[in-house]
């Protein structure tokens, strides 16, 4: 019997009757379903400091950092802020700079579903951002995402989801996100370090062994 899927959310809304942190249990309610072990983290709990290279390092983002490299996927799900995602959940995944010297480093080979709720129509670019952020931290877009639009009309103020379609989408992209990384598990991982081509990390500078970092 293979260990089950650890499948860590990450809702970035600091709002209590969040939307999105809705959406995300929901979706998590789904990885659970496919028989995964969901974990919810939300970023108004986390409280983390601003990401600063200078600061020390806090308790929290130590152990947020090592949740979501403990697990095999990852759910996010942020409001729409200003056509992107919210600054405390980039913030959040900022923090993840501590897992640029492990190995592998950051989310390689996790796959990453996106959720997003949006007050108007601009969910996709918030879908779209994390889709940037979850590439450049070496994860894999689910292909399937979901940016809920008018969250004011599909959850109630309280934050409960009434909208019975949105509700089996959002549990189908947490299937999904399961199969996505069960795959990975059966079929083994890229290595980038063999590749040749990929150096390890363009973005921050981590050389891959007896390679210069890209810059
Ligand atoms: C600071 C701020 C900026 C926002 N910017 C946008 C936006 O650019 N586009 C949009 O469709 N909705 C925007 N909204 C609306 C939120 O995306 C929407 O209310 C969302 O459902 C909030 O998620 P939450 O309930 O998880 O906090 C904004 C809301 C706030 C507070």
């Amino acid at each position: 019997m293979p260990s089950p899927v650890r499948v860590v959310g990450l809702g970035g809304s600091m709002r209590a009757g969040s939307t999105s942190l809705t959406a995300l249990r929901t979706a998590l309610d789904g990885a659970a379903a496919a028989a995964a072990q969901p974990t919810l983290l939300w970023v108004r709990e986390l409280d983390l400091p601003m990401y600063s290279p200078e600061r020390g390092i806090p308790p929290a983002a130590r152990d947020f950092a090592d949740s979501a490299y403990a697990s095999d996927a990852m759910i996010w799900s942020t409001p729409t802020y200003h056509g992107s995602v919210s600054g405390s959940f980039k913030n959040a995944l900022d923090w993840l700079i501590l897992l640029a010297e492990r190995d592998p480093p950051y989310l390689t080979n996790k796959p990453v579903g996106l959720v997003s709720t949006a007050g108007g129509v601009q969910g996709l670019q918030s879908v779209n951002s994390m889709d940037f952020i979850a590439r450049a931290l070496r994860g894999w877009s689910v292909p399937m995402v979901l940016p809920v639009a008018q969250s004011w009309q599909t959850f109630d103020p309280d934050g409960t989801l009434a909208d019975e379609m949105v509700s089996a989408q959002l549990r189908e992209l947490g299937a999904e996100v399961v199969r996505a990384a069960r795959q990975f598990q059966a079929e083994g991982t890229c290595d980038y370090a063999d590749a040749g081509q990929f150096p390890a990390d363009g973005a921050v500078g981590r050389p891959a062994a007896g390679r210069p970092a890209a810059i």
